[in-house]
């Protein structure tokens, strides 16, 4: 059944060639005003530049002009309070533009000429997407930034460094907390790659062909602070690739986040109690009284599902579009508003939760093996000259014999290794078993000396983005 276009239809802005109003299930999916009233401020901003392009292409005089600025200052007094109530209309901009004609009369109906749904969406969306990643850059800083102090706390630990989460080679815990830290920070120089590719211009696009009116573009440009125009009228009611980009760096800021997630679940379990998170940042368990679970670094990991979704679901979407716009892409905001509220929610609770970190250096010592310091050995046999292929199953052979004996590498007997301690010209054998000695052997660039750890942290610091003055 049909509705009356006029009451029900929210006022649509394109009655003139229907006889019958939209079916209320159509209205239903066609609505997109819960989701996309967060764009209003960006709507009312652009509408005020583009008032002033009219005015200076001749379309409207000075004083239409002020009274569609006052207007939508009106506007946005009122807009501060929410979707006003009751409110049917079918989206942000035809709701922009009912209550200006409420506040400004006939004149603002000269607003929409040479603009279009299409190109306003695409500026609003852009405007609201340069804020988005600033505002990312920015929580992503200060993740960056405690992980960096957390890897200045705690460089005297010494872990054991893990791969295939087997006991590897000694590290100190700064160099595990910077290695995620450098992720984070490339994430960085993502988001603020895709918040300038944001920064084009599509104002004055029109529905697909351009604008027919002589509206100074590189004006509009200046004044809503964009970098440059868009250069192809088509392109630029349809493109979204800068949003896919801003969620593609979502998605891998939430694979980054699960994998750290991933190290303090482990970490912080009772069988490692490596670290311990702040009470803060847990939960306990209604049925077990001695639980408290690492819910902060759960919940980040959990995240990631839609965050990945939501680029499957971008990707997905914007295949095989037409050229110029498609209402699909109404749609698409939802996904970018998605990705930017998970990581809002997700950044700041993990932030706090590094910071809360400490690490149980008594734990870690109890865990580390001697088997560690195995490649040390090897190398040890090497600068007397024994070549690494064979020094490596030379060490092998040690570690079979004490795997055999049922005691670690560093408690086997003298008569077993001593024959080859005449070839070791370096340190002796027993001094290679030490952890200290281990991570500060490693004292190259992006090794894990204490010297190249602190070198990393002035490196990384650097990398923060300058706080907001
Ligand atoms: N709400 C729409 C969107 O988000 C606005 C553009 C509608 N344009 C149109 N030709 N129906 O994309």
């Amino acid at each position: 059944m049909r509705s009356e276009r006029s009451a029900e239809g929210g006022g649509a802005l394109w009655g003139g060639r229907f006889a019958s109003g939209m079916a209320p299930e159509m209205e239903a999916l066609n609505r997109s005003l819960d989701a996309d009233f967060r764009l209003w401020r960006e709507d009312v901003r652009g509408s005020r530049a583009w008032a002033g392009a009219l005015l200076g292409a001749g379309v409207i005089d000075g004083q239409e002009h002020r009274a569609l600025t006052e207007g939508l200052s009106r506007v946005a007094e009122r807009l501060q309070a929410g979707i006003p109530e009751g409110a049917t209309d079918e989206d942000v901009h035809t709701l922009v533009e009912r209550l200006l004609t409420e506040e400004a009369g006939t004149v603002a109906g000269k607003l929409h000429t040479g603009r279009s749904r299409n190109d306003q969406v695409a500026t609003d969306l852009r405007l609201w997407g340069m804020d988005a990643a600033a505002a990312l850059e920015e929580q992503l800083a200060g993740f960056a930034g405690a992980l960096i102090d957390l890897a200045e706390r705690e460089i005297d630990v010494i872990l054991p460094g893990y791969t295939h989460l087997q006991q590897g080679q000694p590290i100190r815990a700064g160099h595990w907390a910077l290695s995620h830290a450098w992720a984070i920070l490339r994430d960085i120089g993502r988001v603020r790659r895709a918040g300038r590719q944001a920064a084009v211009l599509p104002l004055g696009s029109g529905a697909i062909a351009g604008c027919p009116f002589p509206v100074d573009r590189e004006a509009l440009r200046e004044e809503l602070g964009f970098h440059a125009l868009s250069e192809n009228s088509v392109d630029a009611v349809g493109d979204r690739d800068w949003s896919a980009e801003l969620i593609f760096a979502g998605a891998l800021i939430g694979i980054h986040l699960s994998r750290l997630a991933e190290d303090l679940v482990i970490f912080s379990s009772h069988e490692f109690s490596f670290v311990e998170i702040g009470e803060g940042y847990t939960t306990g368990s209604s049925l077990m009284p001695q639980k408290r679970n690492p819910d902060v670094a759960e919940l980040a990991r959990a995240k990631v599902g839609r965050l990945v979704g939501n680029l499957t679901g971008v990707l997905t979407l914007l295949k095989g579009l037409p050229a110029g716009y498609n209402r699909d892409l109404q749609d698409e905001k939802i996904l970018l508003f998605d990705t930017a509220d998970a990581l809002a929610l997700v950044l700041p609770a993990l932030t706090g939760a590094v910071q809360s970190l400490r690490f149980r250096g008594d734990r870690i010592a109890e865990r580390l093996s001697s088997e560690l310091l195995a490649t040390d050995l090897a190398d040890a046999l090497v600068r007397s000259g024994v070549p690494f292929r064979e020094s490596h199953e030379i060490v092998g052979g040690w570690v079979r014999e004490a795997e055999k004996r049922g005691v670690s590498l560093a408690d086997l007997p003298a008569g077993i290794t001593g024959r080859w301690g005449g070839a070791v010209s370096g340190p002796a054998l027993e001094e290679i078993f030490d952890w200290e000695r281990s991570v500060e052997a490693r004292s190259v660039d992006g090794g894990t000396s204490r010297g190249s750890v602190l070198s990393q942290i002035r490196h990384a610091r650097s990398r923060l983005p300058a706080a907001p003055t």
